[in-house]
């Protein structure tokens, strides 16, 4: 006998609340179609109510996405899930997702409510969302520091309005893997309808036990639904993430005994993408989707897995996408060996004028890079450079000079608004020197909170250099992600990434839970 775990993917939700990882509705699409190659369950693509630019991704996701259930969170009010429905309407299945927090400190300090007014309002919203949609989830914010006896009447009288999924996260990561495990299990006992709904967990990382603990909360307390993120982002420390749940409970079907609908091979890309489209770089040594998650340094360990591969690995490489990491076109590929591929990555360029430009920028890359990946594909295509017109500011091109001694000096010949800007100055460094140079004209007055850069593939100096760039102002935090074989260019087209961003007019405001 086995048992399915569904695997709620909220990187477009949850995940979006992250620094600076706010998405535009085009980035959202084509993260939720990887999503849907990658066949999660269920995809939360945003909160409809939050802004009309999250009510159109939820909406665009929606129409576009055939095999997994789209779903749009709501507080418990009528009007966020009104939102969320009018939203979902296209959806093929759609579910909506509705919270109200539980614990004494929420209730109390945030909600300035009595459990009985919480109680009322869960009942009430449940049955005004089931009146609209069948598939209907319940979330008890900050659920695990919740009276338990008080979770329970909540939870029995929500399944009773229509409920069909529970989730009981653990909002601020506080909880420890056996003690949370036990949390769901003696509140499934608790109550007395518990078999009428699927029971979830959804646990952040503030402590670095999300995964230990939503593991927990299945194995002892029965849930048979995991949310999580790719690469774990989210709020603060970031959410229980997909490729470490997913990996150990297949890894692990001796101990588990559960199936998962997941394509792992579709996992390394969309790691890539969501840490291409964020700016959030992963840490090499993460797990399953980190650079060294498979490289063996030691000579034991070298020998050991030439021998025989199992001495030192529990998971192979490519059963995870590592080994979409290869080479898939070169100088001499074509315009069609190219759009084929950019529809192989579930790439849509809104016209054939799109496709030159990129075609183009492709060619360019080609001639300088001789061989060029699935991530060199992905970061050309994010690049604003492919289509300027639809952007405020655009790299036209950028010299420097530095030499040992010397102050590093830069010229940048940049546009805002199509207009053609030359701007020049001296820096600590050539990337110093080049983003004081693009401030010469544009002085945003934002605050720089990071700067990083990493290879995007790994093991050659012939590697584009990819660059982070976060800015900060008047209360907006964006990240901007440039690539280039040269990581001065690099930092060039981040820096003015990261300013369209700041100055755009597209609804990039993430939806807040
Ligand atoms: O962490 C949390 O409690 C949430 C809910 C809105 C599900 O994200
Ligand atoms: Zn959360």
């Amino acid at each position: 006998m086995t048992d399915k775990l569904i695997i709620f993917d909220t990187t477009l939700r949850d995940g979006e609340q992250s620094p600076g990882a706010s998405m535009t509705k085009d980035e959202k699409l084509r993260i939720a179609r990887q999503l849907e190659r990658l066949k999660v369950d269920v995809i939360e693509a945003g909160f409809a109510a939050s802004s009309n630019g999250d009510f159109e991704a939820v909406k665009a996701i929606a129409d576009h996405i055939k095999d997994s259930t789209v779903c749009s969170l709501s507080r418990a009010n009528d009007r966020d899930i009104s939102r969320s429905a009018e939203a979902l309407k296209g959806a093929s299945r759609a579910r909506i997702h509705t919270f109200i927090a539980t614990s004494p400190l929420h209730m109390e300090k945030k909600l300035r409510m009595t459990p009985e007014q919480v109680l009322e309002q869960a009942k009430q919203s449940v049955r005004f969302a089931r009146n609209l949609i069948e598939d209907i989830e319940f979330s008890a914010e900050d659920g695990y520091r919740s009276e338990i006896d008080f979770l329970a009447r909540v939870v029995e009288a929500v399944i009773k309005e229509g409920a069909t999924t529970i989730n009981i996260p653990d909002t601020v990561g506080y909880a420890i893997p056996e003690l949370y495990g036990h949390f769901i299990k003696t509140l499934r006992e608790k109550v007395p309808n518990s078999d009428k709904a699927i029971w979830s967990v959804h646990c952040h990382n503030d402590l670095g036990m999300a995964v230990a603990n939503s593991l927990a909360g299945v194995k002892i307390g029965g849930a048979r639904q995991v949310e999580c993120t790719i690469n774990g982002l989210g709020e603060r420390a970031g959410n229980c993430s997909l490729e470490e749940i997913v990996m150990a409970v297949k890894t692990r079907r001796d101990y588990f005994g559960l199936d998962v609908n997941i394509d792992t091979s579709q996992i390394v890309p969309a790691s890539r993408m969501v840490s291409q489209t964020t700016g959030f770089v992963v840490q090499p040594n993460k797990a399953v989707v980190g650079a060294n998650a498979f490289a063996h340094a030691s000579g034991i360990h070298q020998d050991g897995v030439l021998k025989a591969r199992d001495t030192y690995e529990i998971m192979r490489a490519e059963d995870v996408g590592w080994s979409a990491n290869k080479i898939v076109l070169g100088k001499l590929s074509g315009r069609n060996a190219f759009k084929q591929r950019l529809e192989e990555l579930g790439i849509e360029m809104e016209s054939e004028t799109d496709i030159n430009t990129a075609f183009a920028k492709f060619k360019e890359l080609a001639d300088r890079k001789a061989e060029i990946f699935d991530e060199d594909i992905l970061a050309l295509v994010s690049d604003e450079s492919v289509t300027p017109e639809k952007e405020q500011y655009g790299l036209v091109s950028l010299a420097q000079q530095s030499e040992t001694g010397e102050r590093p000096h830069a010229r940048v010949v940049f546009t805002i608004d199509g207009k053609e800007l030359v701007g020049e100055a001296d820096g600590n460094g050539p990337v110093d020197a080049s983003l004081k140079a693009i401030e010469t004209h544009v002085k945003s007055g934002a605050e720089l909170l990071l700067y990083s850069v990493n290879a995007i593939t790994t093991g050659s100096t012939e590697s584009q250099g990819e660059v982070t760039v976060r800015l900060q102002h008047g209360g907006r935090v964006v990240n901007g992600v440039g690539a280039d074989p040269d990581i001065v260019v690099a930092s060039a087209k981040a820096y003015l990434s990261a300013l369209n961003k700041l100055h755009s007019k597209a609804d990039r405001v993430a939806a807040q839970g």
